[in-house]
């Protein structure tokens, strides 16, 4: 069964198609990315009229680069929830409007269960393991029983992990998207440069969430106290340490939750499981077997839409024609089912 997978929830125009749930025949992702850089940010009105414009061209690459038509897709699928919903919109009406009009049944598709579904394009998992769905928008620890059955185990309290590297990088000028610069610069600098804090929650209700807006205030407002005045307070130097925090916050938590549970399988997914600091620590932990989507599958595509929408599929599910788009996802304390 060959599925066409649209993406377009925030700064990616993608689509893609892929066979049977993995293999991907066609990936095509157009980036935003030279567009926002300017404004150190994702301008929304900006992102939903290339959106518009790149929507069309990017699915004729996506079945051209594959050799096909229409003729040879057997069902269409789009994101339609998270993200900024003039984005979200361009995406779900094109594929609604495109499955309708050939004929094809639709799914739209949880963005979050997307990029938890990455790392399955690439590699045989079982359920049920942990997940780690990092990204610009969320910092989700969960346990993953299915495609479309995701406990959320701890999230952020405040900032997205992905946003908190993008805060950083734009406060110093490093450019746009924070992420891949400040991993790059990090490389070199020291991790030692400067002892940020690590966040403290407390109580039960806590125990795997992670916060943010600190390490992010003390990056860039109270460098000078936690800085090590051994080191020269260089971009490389300021990248690396908080890296290494940012990094450490993450995982504290998430070994937490290894413990706890007993699952020893972690899968992550989301922008920022491309970050080389967080798949170089979680493999020092040799008695957790990780798995990381390719670096390509790590940010938003349409590959991972097509490739999960196979599994609703597969069940005889499909969205119906009402199907509209919302910004959020609710109750994400109680799960993401679905
Ligand atoms: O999954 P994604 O493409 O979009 C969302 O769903 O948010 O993730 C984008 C986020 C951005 O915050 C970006 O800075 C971050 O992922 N990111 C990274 C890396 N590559 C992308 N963060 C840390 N290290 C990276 N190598
Ligand atoms: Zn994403």
């Amino acid at each position: 069964m060959r599925v066409l997978g649209i993406e377009s929830s925030c700064d990616e125009t993608a689509a893609a198609i892929v066979e049977d749930g993995h293999k991907i025949i066609s990936n095509v992702i157009a980036t935003q990315i030279p567009f926002h850089q300017i404004y150190n940010g994702v301008v929304p009105e900006i992102a939903s009229r290339k959106h518009a414009e790149w929507i069309l061209p990017v699915v004729q690459q996506a079945l051209a680069e594959a050799n096909m038509t229409m003729d040879d897709i057997d069902a269409v699928a789009a994101t339609n929830r998270p993200g900024l919903m003039g984005s979200l919109l361009v995406g779900l009406t094109f594929g609604k409007t495109l499955a309708w009009s050939t004929d094809k049944p639709f799914i739209a598709i949880n963005h979050m269960l997307g990029h938890m579904y990455a790392a399955h394009l690439a590699n045989e998992i079982e359920y049920p393991y942990l997940g780690l769905l990092v990204s610009g928008g969320h910092s989700i620890i969960c346990r993953v029983n299915d495609f479309d059955d995701i406990e959320v185990l701890g999230t952020t309290i405040d900032d997205a992990v992905g946003e908190a590297f993008d805060k950083v990088a734009k406060f110093y000028g490093l450019g746009y998207p924070g992420g891949v610069i400040i991993d790059k610069l990090a490389q070199n600098g020291s991790p030692l440069a400067a002892k940020f804090p690590m966040p403290q929650l407390k109580g039960d209700n806590h125990r795997y969430d992670v916060s943010y807006s600190g390490l992010k205030t003390a990056v860039i407002n109270q460098l000078d106290q936690f800085w090590n005045p051994e080191y020269e307070k260089t971009n490389e130097n300021i990248a690396a340490a908080f890296q290494e925090t940012a990094v450490k916050i993450l995982l504290s938590r998430l070994f937490k939750a290894v413990d706890d549970t007993g699952l020893k399988t972690v899968v992550a997914g989301g922008g920022v499981a491309a970050n080389s600091r967080l798949r170089s620590m979680l493999a020092e932990r040799s008695d957790i077997k990780c798995v990381f989507p390719p670096l390509k599958l790590c940010t938003d595509n349409g590959a991972m839409i097509a490739g999960l929408a196979y599994h609703y599929l597969n069940r005889g599910e499909t969205s119906p024609w009402t199907t509209t788009a919302s910004a959020r996802i609710p109750a994400f304390k109680r799960g993401l089912k679905n």
